[in-house]
């Protein structure tokens, strides 16, 4: 009989995979996910757990959703992939028509991309070249937030906070001007008109520790910088489509985007495609007789007609009144449950916004290499909940299907897990 057939996945992973933000030495083997089911992730066992985080925060209505999964068998038979360059089809105009008018600004056009940190690079790109192209060439600084994080590739890292995931980059990435959220704001000594853009996670910073901040505040700033002409860049990788308990986040200010960054939540989750939306005025400064003016991006799968499929498939469920119901419902729980937690002897600054809850375990300081996390993890698994705490930063970031049961079992997993650590 061959080995392959006594080794269990886990095993047969450990000598093929290298898996992603992942220290093989120490790490423990990988959960071996055999299905999804709705709000659950069913391992080659046969346990099943709540998947708390929706799978890096793409899954909003649940795994292996019958619906989308149709859609995406039917675009299969029809057309797998265009190059995209001199070419279009028909999931892809559709998408863009859907949801340009859904999106928290006057956006125009959509560019697509595979990925949140491509469509954060287009959105950089874009930025830069736009006034490159309107012969601004002093325009060549970028703004960021403290605590911020656009993704891996090197424009991403470069305007997130610099740290852990970017440490071993430092030298190789460009300069940026940061800026700490929530506090006051005097940019008197900026030289705005040196500024090509300002890039911003809308009201909550993901990976950074789900760092919340004041609305207000970003708002002031946006309408500062929009005033010298300086371009507004929303990620919304992850609080787009629902997340926050509004379709966007920027739809909690009153000053809008010029460009947007989309993926995750896009296509509910199931395949790879990102966004990124701008102005026609942005556009328009790429409208040239100067071929060099052109700009130059791409991806082999740019727009690939199967993911936009998907993602037409996730809309039609976004938007179904079922969903909006369930985003209030989660949103309202977890208010109510911060209220439960928020003076714990063992917990540090309790907080929510929408779909998302977040809290601190008390620690010298805030850090994600911090071990309560793997502790965490495995005393969730023995719950049956799946959570992936970033360092001490405890957060539940559920797909919208979850049925208010089993967000009280994902609570009663937490308040287990601040009993025992
Ligand atoms: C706000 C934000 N931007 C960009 C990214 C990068 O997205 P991706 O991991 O798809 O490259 C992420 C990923 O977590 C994110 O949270």
């Amino acid at each position: 009989m061959s080995t392959e057939l006594i080794k269990t996945l886990a095993e047969r992973d450990q000598s093929v995979i290298w898996h992603p933000y992942t220290q093989h030495k120490t790490a423990s083997p990988p959960l071996a996910i055999a299905k999804g089911e709705g709000v659950y992730l069913v391992d080659e066992r046969g346990n099943k757990y709540i998947d708390a985080i929706s799978s890096w925060w793409t899954n909003i209505h649940g795994h292996a959703h019958p619906y989308i999964a149709e859609k995406i068998y039917e675009q299969a038979r029809q057309l797998e992939h265009v190059i995209f360059a001199g070419c279009t089809h028909e999931p892809a105009v559709r998408l863009a028509e859907r949801l340009l008018p859904l999106l928290p600004g006057q956006f125009s056009k959509v560019f697509y991309s595979d990925n949140g940190s491509t469509a954060v690079e287009v959105a950089l790109k874009m930025s830069i070249q736009f006034h490159r192209n309107k012969e601004q060439r002093k325009r060549n600084k970028i703004l960021a937030l403290r605590s911020s994080y656009h993704g891996d590739t090197f424009g991403a890292m470069s305007v997130s906070e610099r740290g852990v995931f970017t440490m071993a980059f430092d030298n190789y990435l460009f300069e940026v001007i940061f800026i700490e959220p929530n506090t006051s704001l005097s940019l008197q000594h900026l030289a705005y008109d040196e500024i090509a853009c300002f890039i911003y996670e809308p009201l909550v910073q993901g990976a950074g520790g789900m760092h919340m901040y004041e609305a207000a505040w970003l708002n002031e700033l946006i309408c500062q910088l929009k005033q010298k002409e300086v371009l507004c860049i929303a990620d919304e990788v992850m609080t787009g489509f629902g997340r926050t308990g509004q379709l966007f986040a920027s739809e909690y200010l009153h000053h809008k985007p010029d460009i947007i960054c989309l993926s995750k939540g896009l296509t509910g989750g199931s395949l790879p495609l990102a966004i990124t939306a701008c102005t026609q005025n942005i556009f328009d400064a790429f409208l040239q007789d100067d071929l060099y003016k052109t700009f130059f991006h791409g991806h082999s799968y740019t727009a690939n007609p199967i993911a936009c499929a998907a993602a037409l498939a996730s809309l039609d469920l976004l938007q179904q009144e079922s969903c909006i119901d369930s985003i209030e419902s989660i949103t309202v729980s977890n208010r109510q449950f911060v209220q439960e937690i928020i003076h714990h002897p063992k917990v540090m600054n309790a907080r929510s916004l929408g779909t998302i809850l977040a809290f601190e375990f008390h620690s010298d300081k805030k850090e994600y290499l911090n071990k309560v996390k793997e502790e965490t993890m495995q005393l969730a698994l023995q719950q049956h909940v799946f959570l992936r705490p970033l360092g001490n930063t405890v957060y539940i970031m559920p797909p919208y299907c979850i049925t208010a049961e089993q967000l009280q079992q994902v609570y009663h997993t937490l308040l287990l897990i601040i009993d025992h650590i």
